[in-house]
C-alpha cells in the first residue's frame, strides 16, 4: 500500500444535477482526501490533450462539446492506493457495466454523461495534475 494522488473531475452533469456533494461525500466517506480544488470551464486545446487517447473515436466530437457544456470541478484526491482505489469507488466506464453502489452506477446517465473522471494509473495521475493544476 502507498500514498498516492489522483486526478478527479466531476463533471458538467454532475455540477447540473446538484451531485457535487453527494460524489463528494462518498470520495471522503472512503477516507480520501481533497487536497486541492477548483471549479473550472475547459477549452477545446486542453480537452484534445486530456482525451487524446479517444481522438480517432466517432464520440471524440461529443466528448469534448459536452465537456465544454458547462463548469467541471477538478480535484487532487489523496490516499492509499487512491487511483486504483478511486476507480473502483467511480465504476465502469460503461454505462450498462457500472455496477450498483458506484458512483457511475448510481447516478450516470449514458457512457458519456457519466459524473466523474479518475486518472486510469498512477502515471497519468502525474500528468493529469500538471494539466489541471500546473
Ligand atoms: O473515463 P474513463 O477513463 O472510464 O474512460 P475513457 O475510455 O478514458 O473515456 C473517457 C470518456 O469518454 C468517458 O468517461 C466517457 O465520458 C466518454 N466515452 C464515451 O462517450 N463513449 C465511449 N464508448 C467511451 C468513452
Ligand atoms: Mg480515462
Amino acid at each position: 500500500m502507498a500514498t498516492e494522488r489522483t486526478y478527479i473531475m466531476l463533471k458538467p452533469d454532475c455540477v447540473k444535477r446538484g451531485l457535487i456533494g453527494e460524489v463528494i461525500a462518498r470520495i471522503e466517506r472512503k477516507g480520501y482526501r481533497i487536497i486541492d480544488a477548483k471549479m473550472m470551464r475547459l477549452n477545446e486545446p486542453v480537452l484534445r490533450e486530456h482525451y487524446a487517447h479517444l481522438a480517432d473515436k466517432p464520440f471524440f466530437p461529443d466528448i469534448v462539446s459536452y465537456m465544454m457544456s458547462g463548469p467541471v470541478l477538478g480535484m487532487i484526491v489523496e490516499g492509499e492506493n487512491a487511483v486504483l482505489g478511486m476507480r473502483i469507488l467511480m465504476g465502469a466506464t460503461k454505462f450498462e457495466e457500472a455496477a450498483a453502489g458506484t458512483i457511475r452506477g448510481d447516478f450516470a446517465s449514458s457512457t458519456s454523461e457519466n459524473i466523474i473522471h479518475g486518472s486510469d494509473s498512477a502515471e497519468n495521475a502525474e500528468i493529469e495534475i500538471k494539466r489541471f493544476f500546473g
